[in-house]
């Protein structure tokens, strides 16, 4: 069973995709917990497929500092956080002082907290106002702001470092003409463009659940 609707791409099939959600070892009590409420009070969690390529680039990249835009309960925080290892910071943003308040609970739990900064707020400002350059900036706000988050994003990314987009491909709506009062759509498709047009970045569009992009600055 595919453990939660939040987690279909809507584009692959449902065997396939539940083949690979079948694949993936249990997850701990903290993950297993945000999963559980994540599915039940339908919060957009990345889950544990994308969660895993995440966690995956962050160690391949040997990333130690990392600035999240849009983390919601802190899912994603936490499998970066894991993977930043104890050396590593992790920025928390999110627009919702209720997410963070519950994220500063999950954090405490996983015993990550003290690697991790949450900031409430738009997440795009708090990027421009923190300091310094970051080894990895992983984007998961609201979609019709991806062409922005890109903007933002660019200058504080050191070279070498990745930005992970998730919902690359919306639900498959990616791929085909939006209407004209889709923002979100369009969002997306804007974002997907600027990518590949880019001469600073090297993107791969991973069709794992909703889509991941993944960019290394050159
Ligand atoms: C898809 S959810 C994030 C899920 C999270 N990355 C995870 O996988 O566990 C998007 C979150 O970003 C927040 N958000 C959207 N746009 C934002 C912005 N511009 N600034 C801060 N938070 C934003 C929303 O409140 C929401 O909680």
């Amino acid at each position: 069973m595919i453990r939660s609707e939040n987690l279909r791409s809507g584009y692959i099939q449902d065997d396939v995709e539940q083949y690979l959600y079948e694949l993936l070892p249990e997850s701990d009590a903290v993950i297993s917990d945000m999963e559980r409420y994540a599915a039940e009070h339908r919060v957009p969690i990345i889950g544990p497929a994308v969660a895993r390529l995440l966690a995956l680039c962050a160690q391949i990249a040997g990333a130690t500092r990392i600035f999240e835009m849009g983390s919601a309960i802190g899912y994603s925080t936490i499998w970066l956080a894991r993977a930043a290892g104890p050396k590593g910071k992790v920025h928390y943003t999110d627009g919702d002082p209720a997410n963070a308040r519950r994220a500063r609970e999950y954090f405490r739990r996983a015993g990550v907290a003290k690697r991790i900064n949450v900031q409430v707020g738009d997440a795009l400002e708090l990027l421009k106002k923190t300091p310094g350059k970051f080894d990895l900036i992983f984007n998961d706000v609201n979609k019709d702001q991806y062409p922005d988050a890109l903007r933002v994003a660019l200058p504080k990314l050191k070279h070498g470092g990745l930005f992970i987009t998730d919902n690359a491909l919306w639900s498959g709506k990616a791929a085909r003409p939006a209407a004209p009062d889709d923002a979100a759509t369009l969002g997306v498709q804007e974002f997907n463009r600027l990518v590949y047009a880019s001469k600073e970045l090297y993107p791969v569009l991973i069709p794992l659940r909703d889509g991941v992009t993944v960019c290394r600055k050159q």
